[in-house]
């Protein structure tokens, strides 16, 4: 299989790199700059990209691009810091700009198979350091007014480099930009599809996993279930699914996750109840992180028992997905919040490992893979839900009450998009107990009751997100369906934050 490798300097958008060139038809997969030659110089390789990254690449022991990288007689594409760093290891000049370039930039491009078809609309800028003098061999190829080398090219021996991010939207003809160094430049033919997948991903758990016993953690959400089908193609019987109620479910969830495993799918799955014990965890708890780690833990813990229960299991999978790990803050990236499977995890885990085949893909991707595996439509198209479920709607202290009335809100919420037909459409759509309480009158009597906040969102891969403009007929009829008949609630209001700055969840 033709395949693309993004060797990892540090940069915050590594991922998108390797996104971007698998939605050009071409699989591509992030590898630290630190991997040896074995795990780069891979079967089909057709070129490596460099990706940008914190330092400086002049400094004493900045990452440096491997000597053997050049020995594979294979295209390199630099970006950002890998342009520096290719610059410097070619023995070009690189130092400090005047000023740094940061967000939109105009360029001018020469004629080169690097910009064929490139109108040279704006890109997106983001350093301080820049190449002052291309190595010997090098020609420059693309300027701007603060950056006179913003792409260079050294054609004889397939080099390449661009001081932009192709790989971020706000470069608009990026797409086009990777499409030309993959076809015109690598000679890749495409065609790849995340469907292809399945069999490279069920081979590598076999790897990790060699006989030992699995369980999987099942959640009802697509990433999940994909995760846990792929484990049982390549285990079989080995695996055990198990779903947890931690307590803090949507309405009718574990009766519809269960029949829907065992009837639809056809596993294994078994139940158990921990409300008691995860709510009791949580009482009195406000912050969001720590309610977030409690959780965490506590999923471990449990299946830490159901594995000793069942006689040992040596792995847990989990459906962990990239943007999952970003927010938790990985290497030098900011933790925007622990997702229970990541960041929230305890230290000590006694599992001998953690089976996660869908880690480096977004969601997009994922459904993709799942419908590829045959699970049905209506699963993969289902909603996210967060691991640590109605937990992050509530804000402050959770409690049975404010469950309720979260749990009754969502319901009607949930029935009124699917009955408007808006579902497929809406990325995420849910209630939020606020924790403000307001002043009304109902039946000529003053209420201080909740406020509950409607939250629906537009999105391709949960890492940016719109605001779904609900029409305003049926946000009326939802907002009348809680006040009137969800006690404890006579507010409704519509979040209307985009992410960023906002996320997702309120917590
Ligand atoms: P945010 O709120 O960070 O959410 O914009 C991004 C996506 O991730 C989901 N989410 C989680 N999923 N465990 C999960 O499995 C978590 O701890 C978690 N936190 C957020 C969220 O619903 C959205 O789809």
């Amino acid at each position: 299989m033709e395949r693309i490798t993004v060797l990892d300097f540090g940069g915050q958008y590594n991922q998108l790199i390797a996104r971007r060139v698998r939605e050009c038809g071409v699989y591509a997969e992030v590898t630290p700059c630190t991997a040896g030659r074995d795990k780069v110089d891979k079967e089909g390789l057709m070129g490596v990209i460099l990706t940008g990254g914190p330092n400086s690449a002049y400094a004493p022991g900045a990452p440096a691009v491997p000597d053997w990288l050049f020995e594979l007689n294979i295209p390199i594409l630099g970006i950002c810091y890998g342009m520096q760093a290719l610059a410097v290891k070619l023995g070009g000049k690189v130092g400090p700009g005047e000023a740094g370039e940061f967000g939109h930039c105009d360029i001018a491009y020469s004629a080169h198979p690097l910009f064929e078809g490139m109108k040279g609309e704006h890109v997106w800028m983001n350093h301080n350091d820049r190449v002052i003098v291309p190595p010997e061999g090098f020609k420059t190829i693309a300027s701007s007014a603060l950056c006179p080398v913003a792409a260079m090219a050294d054609d004889k021996e397939k080099l390449y480099a661009v001081q932009f991010h192709p790989e971020v939207h706000h470069t608009p003809e990026g797409t086009a930009l990777f499409k030309n160094f993959l076809f015109n430049v690598c000679g890749c033919e495409g065609g790849w599809s995340p469907s292809n997948l399945a069999d490279d991903l069920v081979k590598a758990v076999r790897e990790q996993v060699g006989d030992a016993p699995v369980i999987a953690a099942l959640s009802g959400g697509v990433d999940s279930s994909v995760a846990s089908v792929l484990v049982h193609r390549a285990v079989g019987d080995r695996l055990t699914c198990i779903f947890v109620d931690h307590g803090m479910l949507r309405q009718n969830e574990a009766k519809e996750v269960l029949d829907f495993y065992r009837d639809s799918l056809k596993m294994d799955v078994r139940f158990v109840d921990a409300s008691e014990r995860f709510l009791t965890k949580l009482a009195g708890v406000t912050d969001p992180e720590q309610k977030r780690k409690i959780i965490g833990t506590e999923f471990i813990r449990v299946f830490e028992e159901e594995a000793k229960k069942l006689g040992g299991a040596d792995y847990l999978v989990q459906g962990t997905i990239y943007p999952d790990i970003i927010e938790s803050g990985p290497g030098n990236a900011a933790v925007i919040k622990s997702h229970h499977n990541v960041g929230g995890l305890p230290k000590n885990v006694d599992f001998k490992g953690l089976v996660e085949p869908l880690r480096y893909l977004f969601k997009d991707e994922v459904r993709e893979l799942g419908l590829s595996l045959g699970i049905p439509e209506h699963l993969v198209w289902r909603q996210p839900f967060p691991g640590p479920g109605l937990a992050v709607r509530i804000v402050g202290e959770i409690t049975k009450e404010k469950l309720e009335i979260v749990r009754k809100s969502d319901y009607i919420f949930r029935t009124e998009v699917a009955a408007a037909g808006l579902d497929r459409a809406i990325w995420q759509y849910f209630t939020v107990y606020t924790g403000v309480r307001s002043v009304g009158v109902m039946g000529d009597a003053r209420t201080y009751d909740s406020v509950v906040a409607l939250r629906a969102v537009l999105s391709t891969d949960a890492m940016t997100v719109e605001v779904a403009e609900l029409p305003y007929p049926l946000l009326r009829k939802i907002s009348n369906r809680i006040i009137n008949e969800v006690p404890g609630c006579n507010r409704v209001v519509y979040d209307i934050t985009s992410k960023p700055p906002g996320t997702i969840e309120w917590e």
